[in-house]
This record gives structure tokens, C-alpha cells and sequence, in this order.
């Protein structure tokens, strides 16, 4: 398995480029099964979530070019025949976002067969809400050795309050929507920009939707959808990881090719913990401001604190003067990063669903261990400021989100190299 050296100390100084977004791809990508004409997708990152999307639409029968001609983020996808709809286990049990393709395939093909989600070990994860949405709107549904199988003629409009507010849920029911039988209002919905990008390219493939990035979205099923182009909305969560990597080091980041308005929660806090910030249209540049100050958070569903930054900024609290308080409301169980932050001399103390970090504090080099997707990044953060060299194992899941974490970041100065495994394993 490959792992990172990361030797601590040197502030980020340069320009820092953003890519695609992992979240917005996935369902841009799933969208594509809706139509038998090309999709063709831009800024598509070159992750590894991506490549398991990938292995899942050709096992289905697509036709997917990832990085074809001299666009090495575009992706053409044609799915003019799906002789299998089936999301196989053994290429989804590490990609959560599967559940993704049910909603699309049932749509198109009358018939879907997913393998249930595996992805990130942060909690339970279940994907009922995403269920109960398509029997509402007519679908049977069993479930049958770590299957769901889900079947429908065609589906029906359905009013559908979500219990709960979902991302993928949302965007699974809006792509099940567009090919169905007469009007869907759904309230309560995901505000997520990645909701309102997958919305566009639907729009563009010929779907009648209003209100995407609003609580209620209403769908006008038709009974076709064509090909279209669109290009993928910059990664906010690598943005907001390169922003935090700026400000912890006590650098002078400039993070280019970004979407400020999706980062506001973020850059409220980096505000309020006392680093200067100057917005551009397409960038944000984070320079340190002097000492770090605590300052609380408390993850919601978008606008709010991002959950996808709630390890990163843990990070950045060690080295903030004072008591931060972090309340993760999202999911339980997303403070895997914390026992390895404490290894490197982290004070944090957990009470379910609070963590208190006391600043600040010096960190040490130390072996660590990734634990899921967001919990590496911030390990790669306290690393950068730890007194000697961090060795951090499992990088395959950083791997699954972020494009050439490494080389970006060695291109603004940090000390980080990849090493691999004597035995080529990943
Ligand atoms: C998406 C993002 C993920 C992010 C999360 C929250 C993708 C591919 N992943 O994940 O990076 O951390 O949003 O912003 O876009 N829930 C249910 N039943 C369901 C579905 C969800 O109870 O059927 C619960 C979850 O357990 C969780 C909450 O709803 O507590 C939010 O989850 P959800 O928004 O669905 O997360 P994902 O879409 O999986």
C-alpha cells in the first residue's frame, strides 16, 4: 500500500489549482445512463471514485472514454445499450455513490440490480430515504444477498417530503424523476451545489426541472432525454482542504480555479480563527494573519459547515489559540482522524457527538493510519506543521477523492513525497 512522507515546517507559498468535483461528476456520470446519446462530461477529476464510476457504466454495457484526445478531463459516455443493469459488489464495495445508478437505471430500463454501498467507514450510512422515494413513485423493490433489485413499468410523479435532508437521495429521486410519468414535487431537499450541477446537465439532456439549490425541486417527467455537454463545478471541498493547508502553515495560498460562493461557512470561520482573506471571482487567497484563534463549529447541510470539512478544520484547531468546540451533526462516527491526531500530540476530547480541541499545541511526526476519504486530509495538514516526518499509511482512501494531492501541494512548497509498496500493492 502506498503511503505519504510528509516532513512538517515549510509554509505554502504560490498558486494552488482546484479540479472537478468528485461529488458533482458521480452523479453527472450516473446521469448519462438516463440517455442512449453521448454525454459528454468536462473537468472531470482523475480520482479513483471516478475510475470505479468508470468500471461500473462499461460493466453495464456503456460505452465511457475517460480523458480521450487531448482533454485529459473529459469524459464521453455513451450508454446506447444496457445489457446488464447491474452495480456489481465487487466493483462498488468501496464506493458509497453507487447507490447513485439505481435511480437512473430503474428509469431507463425498467429494472436495476445494485449492490448495497460500501465507501467510507462514517457510520451507518443507510440509503432507505433513497428507497422509499422510488416505491413512492411506483417501483417494488426486495433486497436479496447484499442486493437491492428494484423494478417498475415506468415510474409515477410522486410529492415526496424527505425525512431527512440527502444528498446522493436527492439526486438519485431528481435523475428517477426526469423520465417519469407526469409532475414530482420533492421538499425538503439537498441545497448541495453539486444538487444544482447535476440539475444543470439534466436541464441541458432535455429534463424539466425548477428549483434546484432551493428545498423544493418539481419535475415534469418526459419521456426522453438527448445528449449534452457540461462542464463539472470546481471541487469546494479541496478548495476549502487547500485553504486550510494555506492558513495552518502560516502560508500565502492563492487557491485558483475555485467557486468562492460555495465555500462562505468555511471562510466565515478561517475569518473568525484571525486568517486574512481576499476573494476573487474565480479564487481565494488565504495568508496568515498572525496567531490562530479558536473558533466553533458545528457541521449542516449546505449552506452550513460542511461535514466534508469537519476533519481538516479539526486540524487547524490544534494549532489555534483556545478551546474549539466542533458539534458533528451529519454522521456519527466521523471522528476516526482524531486518535491519530492525538498520537501526533493533538489535546481533543470526545463526547458523542462533540469534540473539544484545546490549542494550541505542538505536533510530532508520527506513523498514522488513514481512516476514511476527509479524515486523510487531515492528517496531511497536521503533518505539514508537525516537527519531523510523518509517515502516513493508506492512502488509497485520499486517493479516492483528491487528484494528485502530492504534486499540488509540493508545487506550493510542502515536503511530501508518495512511496510505494515493495510489493506494487495499493
Ligand atoms: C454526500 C457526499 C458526502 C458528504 C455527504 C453530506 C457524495 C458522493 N457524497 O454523501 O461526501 O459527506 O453528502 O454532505 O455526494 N441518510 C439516511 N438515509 C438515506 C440517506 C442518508 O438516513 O437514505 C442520512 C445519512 O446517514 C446521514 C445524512 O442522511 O446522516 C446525510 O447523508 P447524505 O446527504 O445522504 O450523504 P451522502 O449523499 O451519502
Amino acid at each position: 500500500m502506498d503511503k505519504f512522507v510528509i516532513r512538517g515546517g515549510n509554509p505554502l507559498l504560490g498558486t494552488i489549482k482546484v479540479s472537478g468535483a468528485k461529488n458533482s461528476a458521480l452523479p453527472c456520470m450516473a446521469a448519462a445512463i438516463l440517455t442512449e446519446d453521448e454525454v459528454i462530461l468536462e473537468n472531470i477529476p482523475q480520482v479513483n471514485d471516478i475510475e470505479t464510476e468508470r468500471k461500473l457504466l462499461t460493466s453495464m454495457g456503456a460505452e465511457v472514454e475517460l480523458g480521450y484526445g487531448r482533454a485529459q478531463h473529459r469524459t464521453r459516455i455513451k450508454c446506447a445499450i444496457l445489457s446488464d443493469p447491474v452495480a456489481k459488489y465487487e466493483i462498488v464495495k468501496t464506493m458509497r455513490a453507487s447507490s447513485l445508478v439505481l435511480g437512473p437505471l430503474i428509469a431507463r430500463t425498467g429494472i436495476a440490480r445494485v449492490a448495497m454501498p460500501g465507501g467510507c467507514a462514517i457510520g451507518g450510512r443507510p440509503i432507505d430515504l433513497h428507497i422509499n422515494g422510488l416505491e413512492a413513485m411506483g417501483a417494488t423493490i426486495t433486497q436479496d444477498h447484499g442486493y437491492l433489485e428494484a423494478r417498475a413499468d415506468r415510474l409515477k410523479g410522486a410529492h415526496i417530503v424527505f425525512d431527512k435532508i440527502t444528498v446522493t437521495g436527492t439526486e438519485d429521486l431528481l435523475m428517477a424523476a426526469t423520465l417519469a410519468e407526469g409532475e414530482s414535487i420533492f421538499e425538503n431537499c439537498a441545497r448541495e451545489p453539486e444538487v444544482t450541477d447535476l440539475a444543470a446537465l439534466l436541464i441541458a439532456m432535455g429534463a424539466k426541472i425548477e428549483g434546484a439549490g432551493t428545498g423544493t425541486i418539481r419535475i415534469q417527467g418526459v419521456s426522453k432525454l438527448h445528449g449534452a455537454r457540461h462542464r463539472i463545478n470546481p471541487d469546494r471541498i479541496e478548495a476549502g482542504t487547500f485553504l486550510i493547508a494555506g492558513a495552518i502553515t502560516g502560508g500565502d495560498l492563492n487557491v485558483d480555479c475555485c467557486e468562492p460562493k460555495h465555500l462562505g461557512a468555511l471562510i466565515t470561520k478561517l475569518e473568525q480563527c484571525g486568517v486574512k482573506i481576499d476573494v476573487g471571482t474565480d479564487h481565494v487567497r488565504v495568508r496568515s494573519g498572525g496567531e490562530l484563534k479558536a473558533a466553533d463549529i458545528t457541521t449542516e447541510e449546505y449552506p452550513g459547515f460542511p461535514t466534508d470539512m469537519q476533519a481538516q478544520y479539526m486540524a487547524l484547531a490544534t494549532q489555534a489559540e483556545g478551546t474549539s468546540t466542533v458539534i458533528e451533526n451529519i454522521f456519527e462516527n466521523r471522528y476516526m482522524h482524531v486518535q491519530e491526531l492525538i498520537r501526533m500530540g493533538a489535546n481533543i476530547t470526545i463526547s458523542g457527538r462533540t469534540a473539544t480541541v484545546r490549542g494550541k499545541t505542538p505536533l510530532q511526526s508520527a506513523a498514522v493510519m488513514c481512516s476514511d476519504l476527509r479524515a486523510s486530509a487531515s492528517l496531511v495538514l497536521a503533518a505539514l506543521v508537525a516537527d519531523g516526518e510523518t509517515i502516513l499509511d493508506r492512502i488509497y482512501h485520499l486517493d479516492r477523492g483528491y487528484e494528485h494531492f502530492e504534486e499540488k501541494l509540493r508545487g506550493v512548497g510542502a515536503q511530501i513525497r508518495r512511496m510505494g509498496d515493495v510489493f506494487g500493492r495499493k
